[in-house]
């Protein structure tokens, strides 16, 4: 085949093209099956970090390996530390608070604001500088947030315009009374993991509830952590400088990688998926609870606990929504959930609100916008007032652009390839984002039925 030059770029560009746009199209027998559901990613980027800084040698089983996972999973190699990768195991040979060493060079991130988050606090009480470094889409997104409650222990981060590159001068802390303002699981991590090698007590108070796995974690590795629950707010108190005690971990299946089955089979007919495994932890779990409100027929089955985090099964049977209004308080317990929460309410009979969703525009991506704009090309009638989002569902959308935006947003992908089993086919572009999170998921979708490729 002879190719002139701008051919040649044309058929490159081709492939590039369909390289990158996910097709997903519509789903008529209904989707069945026990897809796997990969580990949890809060969970498994704790795990490195806990275990990486723990004296002795933790075993971690069922650990998410995404690209994010792996970023951290670098990081603590780069500084260091033993770890072996055994199959599916990842055993780390942790030496200790103070062990970790100097990187030779810059800590680059990848898309992974909780890697960028947790680390940070970290390497700020570290006695070496680091810096860290992310894709564009991370490097846009605000790092302040962790900063400035750091810099209130006496910690030296130069940030570029409040975002990465991120210059972290390692240094003693000094141990503070901090208060959290804005609702991050994150930043909150962030600075606990500061206060754990800060001498004395380090208090922390979080005026909205957000994902406590990191308490749950260094209970179970020993840290000196007190939690006190008062109305709607969390005091932590750390005592630092107290060597953490190696433990193995069994990371339970993630509930926000399961919200994207949970919702393809609500809305197609026919459908019954068993979901095992997910973590159920009551801080995590509002995608449930909406869920529950819209009269979904789901079944939690087999509770149990598993290194302080409850885990279950989830039975999912297809069924008859009605729309929702939820307000903000629920927001922290599924700020990754909107996405797919938005779809089910297109299949709802009734309208939904959302509110209080401004931390949305915060995440991979302008999440709000991007729902908004995508839901719009699907033919549905939404709109935007202040930070709540109003879905106005039809039983009959017409599609009006079949090319979906998701500036490399893995949760808007998978979000809309669910959308493009009830309208398929759908194009979503720059696809690749989803292994971010679940490298799996059209192998996992494929195998319940659902067509996409
Ligand atoms: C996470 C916290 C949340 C969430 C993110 C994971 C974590 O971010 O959106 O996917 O593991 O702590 P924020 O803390 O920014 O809300």
């Amino acid at each position: 085949m002879q190719f002139k030059t701008k051919e040649l770029k044309n058929f490159i560009l081709g492939l590039i093209l369909n390289y990158n746009l996910m097709k997903s199209y519509k789903v008529s027998k209904g989707l069945k099956g026990n897809p796997i559901i990969p580990g949890d990613k809060s969970i498994s980027h704790r795990s490195i970090i806990v275990s990486s800084i723990a004296n002795g040698v933790s075993e971690i089983n069922n650990i998410l390996k995404s690209d994010d996972v792996l970023h951290t999973l670098n990081a603590f190699k780069k500084m260091k530390v033993e770890i072996e990768e055994i199959e599916e195991k990842i055993i780390i040979h942790g030496k200790g608070l103070n062990s970790l060493q100097k990187p030779n060079e810059e800590l680059y991130l990848g898309n992974s604001g909780t890697s960028a988050r947790l680390l940070t606090g970290l390497l700020a009480c570290q006695d070496f500088d680091t810096k860290l470094t992310g894709d564009k889409s991370l490097s846009s997104r605000p790092m302040k947030r962790i900063a400035e409650p750091l810099e209130l222990m006496n910690a030296n981060i130069i940030t570029t315009d409040g975002k990465l590159p991120m210059e972290i001068r390692g240094k003693k802390l000094n141990c503070s009374n901090i208060d959290i303002k804005i609702p991050s699981a994150q930043v909150k991590s962030g600075i606990i993991f500061a206060a754990l090698n800060t001498d004395g007590l380090t208090q922390i108070t979080e005026n909205n509830i957000t994902r406590d796995h990191t308490e749950i974690m260094l209970e179970a590795f020993g840290a000196n952590i007190d939690i006190e629950n008062i109305e709607n707010k969390k005091i932590i108190k750390i005592i630092g400088k107290q060597e953490l005690h190696s433990k193995n971990i069994d990371v339970p299946s993630d509930l926000s990688s399961s919200a994207f089955f949970i919702v393809s089979a609500l809305i197609n007919k026919n459908s019954k998926m068993l979901l095992k495994n997910i973590n159920v932890n009551p801080t995590r779990n509002g995608i449930l609870i909406a869920l529950e409100k819209m009269g979904a027929n789901i079944e939690l089955l087999n509770k149990r606990i598993s290194n302080n985090e409850i885990v279950c099964d989830i039975q999912v049977i297809s069924s008859d929504l009605k729309g929702c209004e939820l307000d903000e308080d629920i927001a922290e317990l599924m700020i990754d959930e909107y996405p797919i929460l938005s779809i089910a309410a297109c299949f709802a009979s009734t309208p939904s609100v959302f509110r209080g969703l401004s931390e949305l525009r915060f995440k991979e991506s302008d999440r709000l916008d991007l729902i908004y704009r995508n839901l719009k090309k699907c033919g549905v009638n939404c709109k935007i007032v202040n930070d709540d989002l109003h879905i106005y569902p039809s039983d009959k959308y017409i599609v009006q652009h079949n090319e979906i935006e998701t500036n490399y947003d893995h949760r808007i992908a998978m979000a809309f390839a669910v959308m493009g089993s009830k309208l398929g086919p759908l194009y979503i572009k720059d696809a690749n984002s989803i292994k971010t999170s679940f490298p799996q998921f059209i192998n996992e979708f494929k195998k319940v039925g659902g067509r996409i490729s």
